[in-house]
């Protein structure tokens, strides 16, 4: 069986767009694959995290991942510092990936004109090794994630065939070479206030983005505010209606219903009308996620089922580490 690995940050409450563009995936291919789902700890102090809301979105995270339906007899769900082998096998990582790569990833190119190079830790620019090592270690053949994903994915594989290159013994693979899953409707969901922006759940402003755990009501008036035009015509065309377009991408992806469905459905019809029924239908998508949220927050089922997965994945990622370790020369041979 193949297998997948895939994480999410806990620097937030994840948004509606973690849900489509990740979560959803993870419930579905669970069935088909070997899975690995982590909640990404350490990615999230690159940027200033305050400790003690970053242990209760850890375990918010791994209470929604349940919640969503992933289901731990299926999947393997931990959390990354939880497991060394990942800061381990970044440092080996590091070492074999050149300063210019990194200075050429997006996040860190976005982040640092911000705030300055002074301004941004060094871990913003050396993060995406560790990305590649938590996908690596697994031997992943798999990963299920959103569009804004796809230069991680692709330094991962330059990493892999350097690396096997490099230090492969009579031909023989260390490492597997992943490929990037994004799915077909709702890879990049946008933001309900400027829809040429990513949704992200550490935005500064709070109307852009649909938490998962917002309430009805929060719901239902953030739908509400979000940004259309002025032409008051229900149809799919990102480039010139990307506010309208996003829409019908978030309604397609929580009802299943195709986009040229929807347009059908809604001709004639106001933007009001349309804003009303997908606020409904996401309410009713979220309504049973966050009760069974409730229920296991902080039940010791969660610390169980994180335990157990931890021990899991130290043992696959152990391995890879011990493969990576001898392919370069650390330590010692074991004796036997
Ligand atoms: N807007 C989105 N549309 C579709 N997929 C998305 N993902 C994130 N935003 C969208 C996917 O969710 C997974 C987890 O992402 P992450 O938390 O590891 O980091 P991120 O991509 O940086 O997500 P955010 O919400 O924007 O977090 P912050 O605000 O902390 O940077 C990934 O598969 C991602 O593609």
């Amino acid at each position: 069986m193949e297998t997948i690995f895939s994480g999410i940050q806990p620097s937030g409450i994840p948004t509606i767009g973690n849900y489509i563009g990740a979560m959803k995936q993870f419930v579905a291919l669970q069935n088909q694959y070997t899975c690995y789902f982590c909640i990404v700890d350490e990615h999230a102090i690159t940027v200033p995290q305050d400790p003690q809301k970053l242990r209760q979105q850890i375990r918010g995270l791994a209470a929604l991942y349940l919640a969503v339906g992933l289901d731990p007899k299926k999947a393997t769900i931990f959390i990354q510092s939880e497991v060394s082998a990942h800061a381990e096998a970044a440092w080996i990582i590091q070492c074999n990936t050149t300063i210019g790569e990194l200075e050429r990833m997006t996040q860190f190119k976005d982040k640092s004109q911000k705030n300055g190079r002074t301004g941004v830790s060094a871990g913003l620019l050396t993060y995406p090794p560790l990305m590649v090592g938590d996908i690596i270690l697994y031997n992943a053949n798999l990963v299920p994630v959103g569009d804004d994903q796809k230069q991680h994915l692709e330094l991962t594989r330059d990493f892999v065939e350097r690396f096997n290159k490099r230090y492969a013994q009579k031909n023989q693979e260390i490492l597997v070479m992943p490929e990037v899953k994004i799915p077909e409707q709702g890879g990049r969901v946008m933001s309900l206030q400027d829809p040429t922006s990513k949704m992200s759940k550490s935005d500064s402003n709070p109307k852009g983005f649909i938490s998962m755990l917002d309430e009805p009501a929060v719901i239902r008036k953030k739908i509400k505010s979000a940004v259309t035009d002025s032409t008051g015509i229900i149809e799919y065309d990102p480039e010139n209606k990307p506010g309208i377009s996003n829409l019908l991408s978030i309604f397609s992806a929580v009802t299943e219903r195709s986009i040229d469905e929807l347009v059908t459905a809604y001709e004639g019809k106001g933007y009001g009308d349309f804003k009303g029924d997908l606020a409904e239908a996401v309410v009713a998508l979220l309504a049973p996620i966050q009760e069974r949220y409730n229920q296991l927050l902080n039940s010791d089922e969660l610390d169980d089922i994180l335990d157990n997965g931890a021990e899991q994945a130290r043992l696959v990622a152990n391995k890879t580490l011990q493969r990576m370790k001898n392919a370069v020369g650390l330590g010692r041979k074991k004796r036997r």
